[in-house]
């Protein structure tokens, strides 16, 4: 872990290596940003989301929450996916959990967790909404995975419920929305291959938001 110090020696270095071959690469960065992706991560620390996709700065829109929710009355993801998409225009959208998630865990326990009750809230809906295959998993770290990966799939879900996203794909054919899982034993990123073009035509009888 570097001191505090340190970091601003490690800024200095990460600057030499980023101008070593292009003495221009800040002044490029600082004229635009065009990145194809926009991802939404979990806030943990070991979940690095530019670093386990090998990107570059410029590539991808971040925005990070304890276990990578979409809740359509937080202004600050919606806000995200709203700027990402009208004004990025994006491509993909990416929602990546991550297994050992602690929130995914804390939201487990049936018990008071304070300020923290509401967030985790939106993980109790996913256990419910997928019970009874939960509840068939005996082994309860199985079942933690399940539901980490359950949580992707809905806050896609979630996602794609978003007039934005409805609507300029429609328009264009784009973006398409992705859940993946970050594997923290191995490093290994899973594609969990959500079906968008299925999933946007069965919400449509009731989140149908293309016509203003
Ligand atoms: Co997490």
């Amino acid at each position: 872990m570097p001191s505090y110090q340190q970091i601003f020696e490690n800024n200095k270095a990460w600057i030499a290596s980023k101008t070593i071959n292009d003495r221009n690469f800040f002044e490029k960065l600082a004229q635009n940003q065009q990145p194809d992706y926009l991802y939404i991560g979990c806030s943990d620390s070991r979940v690095t989301a530019e670093d386990l996709m090998g990107a570059a700065p410029g590539e991808v829109f971040v925005h990070r929450n304890v276990a990578n929710l979409v809740n359509s009355i937080d202004l600050n993801v919606m806000s995200v996916i709203n700027y990402a998409v009208k004004h990025l225009r994006v491509k993909h959208i990416i929602v990546c959990g991550h297994y050992n998630c602690g929130g995914v865990k804390a939201a487990m326990q049936p018990v008071d967790m304070g300020i923290l009750n509401p967030w985790l809230r939106n993980i109790r809906d996913v256990y419910r909404l997928h019970k009874d295959e939960l509840n068939r998993i005996e082994d309860e770290g199985k079942r933690y995975d399940r539901l980490v990966e359950l949580n992707v799939q809905e806050q896609c879900i979630n996602v794609i419920k978003t007039a934005v996203v409805q609507q300029r794909y429609l328009e264009e054919g784009l973006p398409t929305v992705h859940g993946w899982v970050f594997d923290l034993h191995s490093g290994r990123l899973v594609d969990l291959n959500i079906n968008f073009e299925k999933i946007l035509k069965d919400i449509r009888e009731i989140y149908d938001l293309t016509k203003k």
